[in-house]
């Protein structure tokens, strides 16, 4: 079986908005000032796998007379990131709109294109970091960050699960290998390649998590996504899955005397275009 396209669950995973809202927050503060375009222009920004658009309004509230555009490819994500579309405070615009990123190529100049937890479901995305920042005017800026935590036991334990005697008939192939981004080194020499001031950086957070399998209720709302997208049609099937990944995960992962910590390793890149 090939690589699964994952259904997207916006309820899920906004269950966990405020950890998974910190690196966007830690990214956007090292986003420089945008170019002053001419005097009648807003600033135009793309937010490239805008998810459920909870995250895209910070980037209204930093520039507010920004025309602001949410891409996603997922109906689920959009349906729910529209219910922030629409003018913002400072007199600018918020919308969303259908596109994949594979393909996605900005029709107008841009000054900021960001893009938060995303391309890691994009094979190949740093073959589209050249046209990216060709749309971007003088000054402006790419900006992204992808989860480096595709060995973790959280994940480890996951492929190795789908790939066991029981589940690799079915699962064979579901999911992602830490391939599926680069190393904080590669992603900057690209960047730097590309003619821009690059500024890459890891950073592993401690989520401290609360509630009975809070490290299995994370992933179903992202990693997990390709799996129970796979046995969607089979829920004995999705069920016990669920179960013998969880008994892993409570070894892996036990709750401590606060919660439960579950480390999460991040990349981090700003690369802003020549002025
Ligand atoms: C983990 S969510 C991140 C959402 C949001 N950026 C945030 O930080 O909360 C990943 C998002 O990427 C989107 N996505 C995955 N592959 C995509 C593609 N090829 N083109 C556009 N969006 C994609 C998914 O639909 C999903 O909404």
């Amino acid at each position: 079986m090939s690589a699964t396209a994952p259904t997207w669950d916006p309820a899920q995973y906004l269950r966990h908005a405020g950890h998974r809202a910190r690196p966007f927050a830690d990214l956007l503060a090292r986003v420089p000032d945008l170019p002053a375009g001419p005097a009648a222009k807003p600033p135009r920004v793309a937010d490239l796998g805008c998810g459920p658009g909870n995250v895209t309004t910070l980037l209204a509230g930093r520039w507010p007379t920004a025309r602001v555009t949410g891409y996603d490819n997922s109906a689920e994500m959009l349906a729910r990131a529209e219910e922030h579309a629409g003018p913002t405070p400072g007199g600018g615009r918020l919308d969303f709109a259908h596109a994949d990123a594979r393909t996605w190529t900005p029709a107008e100049p841009h000054d900021l294109i960001i893009s938060n937890a995303t391309l890691q479901w994009v094979p190949g995305h740093v073959e589209r970091f050249a046209d990216w920042i060709a749309a971007l005017r003088p000054g402006g800026t790419f900006a992204f960050q992808v989860p480096g935590n595709f060995d973790a036991p959280s994940h480890r334990l996951m492929r190795d699960l789908a790939g066991s005697p029981r589940w690799g008939d079915r699962l064979a192939g579901t999911l992602r290998h830490d391939d599926a981004v680069l190393a904080p080194g590669a992603y900057l020499e690209r960047l730097a390649g590309l003619g821009c001031t690059a500024d890459v950086w890891e950073t592993t957070y401690l989520h401290l998590l609360t509630g009975d399998d809070p490290v299995l209720d994370w992933v179903k709302g992202t990693g997990l996504r390709p799996v129970l997208t796979a046995l969607d049609d089979d829920s004995e099937a999705r069920d016990a899955f669920v179960e013998e990944y969880r008994t892993a995960l409570r070894e892996a992962y036990p709750p401590g005397r606060h919660g439960t910590p579950f480390p999460f390793r991040r990349v981090f890149a700003v690369a802003r275009k020549e002025g």
